[in-house]
C-alpha cells in the first residue's frame, strides 16, 4: 500500500531546531484537533480502528514509535523516529501504534474534533466500508 510521508523544513541556526506547521501548507487539511501520546508502557499496542473521515497526521516529536496501516488490501509498517517527517493517514486506513520507546510523544493533527460515531473500532466493519466504497462486493 502507499506510505504517504512528509519530510517538513526545519529553520535551524546555531542555537538549534524549529519546525512549524501550517494548515494547507505542511497539512493538507484544516487542522481542528491536535493531541499526542505520551507516557505508552512497555509493549503496549494501541489505534485499532479507522475513521469515517477524519485524516491525520502524526509526527514522533521524541523517541519512536512504529505505525502498522492496513488500507484493506495490503499492510505497511512505518518507523516514526524524526522530529522532521510526518506521516499522513487517511480516514479509511485500519491504524495500529505499537513498539513505542519509553520517551516517545507521539503528535497527531487531526482534520476533525473528537467524535466517536466516526471511529470504525470493528476491522470486519472496516473491511465492509472500504470496500463498499470501492464498489467491491
Ligand atoms: P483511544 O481512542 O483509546 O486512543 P487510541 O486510538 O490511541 O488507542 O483514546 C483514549 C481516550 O482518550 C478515550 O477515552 C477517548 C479519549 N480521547 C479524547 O477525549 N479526545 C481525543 O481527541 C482522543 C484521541 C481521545
Amino acid at each position: 500500500m502507499q506510505v504517504v510521508t512528509v519530510r517538513f523544513q526545519p529553520h535551524g541556526d546555531d542555537r538549534g531546531q524549529l519546525i512549524a506547521l501550517e494548515e494547507s501548507k505542511e497539512i493538507p487539511f484544516h487542522v481542528k484537533r491536535v493531541y499526542y501520546i505520551y507516557d505508552t508502557k512497555s509493549g503496549v499496542r494501541r489505534g485499532f480502528h479507522a475513521h469515517k473521515k477524519l485524516e491525520q497526521i502524526l509526527v514522533c516529536v521524541h523517541g519512536s514509535c512504529k505505525i502498522m496501516l492496513d488500507d484493506g488490501e495490503e499492510r505497511a509498517d512505518v518507523l516514526l523516529d524524526k522530529p522532521y517527517e510526518g506521516l499522513y493517514i487517511s480516514n479509511d486506513t485500519w491504524r495500529e501504534m505499537y513498539d513505542f520507546s519509553s520517551d516517545a510523544v507521539l503528535l497527531v493533527l487531526a482534520s476533525e474534533l473528537y467524535d466517536e460515531s466516526d471511529y470504525i473500532r470493528n476491522y470486519d466493519e472496516f473491511l465492509k466500508f472500504v470496500r463498499a466504497k470501492k464498489g467491491v462486493q
